[in-house]
């Protein structure tokens, strides 16, 4: 269902979307952008926590994958299968997505498709990245800087700038903040309310937007958080027992994204040429958390795979056992806190056509 609504959304899309003079590699291409730049954390890695000896959170294990394209193989993306941004990139006319920027594949040809600086357990706080040994908010931007002139020395100054400025940027990051750091840190909550802790990640992403725009990005989408306490593994940690959604949580998530709102409302206002819109995941995920059969799925609270026990464990699918539920589609979530790809291709169409604004 959602399948055949997005393949709509795409034919749409190509209608109302300008002829593209092909970008920089010279040949025509179908996209309706030249290149998809994604930064944030494990709802975006597509596999570069695996680069990283010291990560905490991977899923370079099955069962993560087992219903990834093809080859149905762990690739580091936290779902059975695709996650939002490769359904996003597919209804933008990519074939192929572009690779974790830390691995072999990030070279040459493969930089034209863009680049991914995401990181599993990355967050708006550099601290909250750093306890978990993933690529903090400010190394990705370093990264980035440096595609920028690797992508310069392969197609010319001229061609990447065309690229780079036409591009879509996307943002997805947020959720450790709160379930990995502040939602257990002591010394995070005596000196923050939960206001005043939004109020700081909002500033960090008000001036990442700001140097994405003045390194010349001009189209950014950025997903709002979901909602925090519907995913299985908070239901589990703060739910006290009980099996429904915890409102509180929710409410944490509500209060960010309305800052979020109005921080984004603000930076179009800002910078005329910026095209920037938020990816709305909350109102999907809740839905489907709440409502499950309403989306055609069967289960919102259990997991697909089993998960483990110890802290950060519950978070994901248990290395040690490799359980797996028998029919990943009809299940929200795949793990703790990740939707599952039936999930994720419902979630791509509230962003996809939230996104419509930025690719137009
Ligand atoms: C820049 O793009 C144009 C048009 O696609 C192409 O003809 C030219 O070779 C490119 N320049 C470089 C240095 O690759
Ligand atoms: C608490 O948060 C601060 C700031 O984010 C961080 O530096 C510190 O390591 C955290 N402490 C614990 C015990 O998680
Ligand atoms: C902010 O919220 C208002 C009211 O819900 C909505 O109309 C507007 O589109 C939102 N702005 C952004 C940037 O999402
Ligand atoms: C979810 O969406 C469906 C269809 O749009 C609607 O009927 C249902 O009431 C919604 N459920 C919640 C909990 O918002
Ligand atoms: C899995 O579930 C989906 C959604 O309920 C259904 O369309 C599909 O046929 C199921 N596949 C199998 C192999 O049972």
């Amino acid at each position: 269902m959602a399948q055949l609504r997005l393949t709509l959304l795409a034919m749409s899309l190509l209608i109302l979307s300008p002829a593209m003079d092909g970008g920089g590699g010279g040949t025509v291409q179908a996209q309706i952008v030249p290149a998809v730049i994604s930064f944030g954390d494990s709802t975006v890695d597509v596999g570069n926590n695996n680069y990283l000896p010291g990560a905490v959170f991977k899923a370079n294990y099955v069962p993560y994958g087992v219903n990834f394209g093809s080859r149905r193989k762990p690739t580091g993306r936290f779902s059975d299968g695709k996650i939002v941004t490769d359904i996003t990139a597919e209804t933008l006319g990519f074939e192929s997505y572009a690779p974790p920027y830390l691995s072999p594949q990030a070279k040459g040809d493969n930089l034209l498709l863009g680049a991914n600086f995401a990181s599993a357990a990355s967050s708006y706080h550099d601290d909250t990245a750093a306890m978990y040994d993933a690529i903090t908010l400010t190394q990705q931007l370093k990264y980035y800087k440096e595609y920028q002139s690797k992508l310069a020395a392969l197609i010319g100054q001229k061609n990447a700038t065309a690229i780079l400025s036409d591009a879509l940027y996307i943002v997805s990051t947020g959720t450790g903040d709160f379930i990995q750091n502040y939602y257990h840190n002591a010394s995070l909550s005596s000196r923050y309310n939960v206001n005043s802790y939004c109020d700081l990640l909002i500033s960090i992403f008000s001036g990442f937007a700001n140097e994405l725009y003045r390194l010349g990005a001009r189209r950014i989408g950025v997903t709002s958080l979901p909602p925090l306490g519907c995913l299985p593994a908070t239901i589990r940690l703060y739910g006290k027992g009980r099996s429904g959604c915890v409102e509180r949580l929710n409410g944490d998530a509500e209060t960010f994204n309305n800052k979020l709102n109005i921080t984004v409302e603000a930076l179009a206002k800002k910078h005329s040429d910026l095209k920037i819109a938020i990816f709305d995941i909350y109102t999907p995920l809740q839905n489907m958390s709440e409502s499950p059969a309403s989306q055609g799925f069967l289960e919102a609270r259990k997991t697909c795979c089993q998960t483990g026990t110890r802290k950060t464990r519950v978070y994901l699918c248990n290395p040690a056992t490799a359980g797996l539920c028998r029919n990943a589609s009809d299940f929200v979530y795949f793990d703790g806190v990740h939707p599952s790809e039936a999930a994720n291709l419902v979630i791509a169409e509230s962003t996809i056509s939230a996104g419509i604004s930025l690719v137009t």
